[in-house]
């Protein structure tokens, strides 16, 4: 299998409550290298456009508030199939789905506010990727 790439934020809601440690560790621990780390805030025009593939959704206004009300931590990580990997660590988009063990069952508090994104495709995780970190920063 090969070795790949996935983006991910540590959202508002898990900064703000504490929680990007127990966080980190959880992604350590389930074998994914940090490539990229930084603590950073979204704008709500960086917001709009990260989630411009969502534009037409009701909950768009919400989400884009949200993401950018407070810190986040985005981050690169590899791992052999680390899209996949990754969106199995995080759990069901909500948290009332998510099975024990995942990051979203432990930290999420709403389908809202949801602790995590995980990219959802090697293309997606590059995209996601370039517009937090420039080339210099991803190792
Ligand atoms: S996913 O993970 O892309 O398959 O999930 P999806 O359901 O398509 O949701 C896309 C992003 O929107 C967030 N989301 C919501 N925000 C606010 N309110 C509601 N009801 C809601 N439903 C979904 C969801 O967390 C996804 O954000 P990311 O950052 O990708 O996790």
């Amino acid at each position: 299998m090969a070795t790949n790439r996935t983006f991910t934020m540590i959202k508002p809601d898990a900064v703000e409550n504490g929680h990007i440690g127990g966080i980190l560790n959880m992604i350590a621990e389930g074998g994914f290298k940090i490539v990229s780390l930084k603590l950073t805030q979204l704008t709500l025009a960086d917001a709009k456009a990260f989630y411009a593939v969502h534009a037409t959704r009701p909950f768009y206004g919400e989400l884009v508030e949200f993401m950018s009300r407070g810190p986040i931590v985005a981050a690169i990580l590899e791992k052999e199939n680390a899209i996949e990997d990754f969106r199995t660590l995080i759990g069901a988009t909500n948290p009332a789905d998510a099975v024990e063990g995942t990051i979203r069952k432990k930290y999420a508090t709403s389908i809202g506010e949801n602790a995590v994104h995980g990219s959802d495709s090697d293309a997606n995780a590059a995209v996601e990727g370039a517009f937090h970190f420039a080339g210099r920063e991803q190792f």
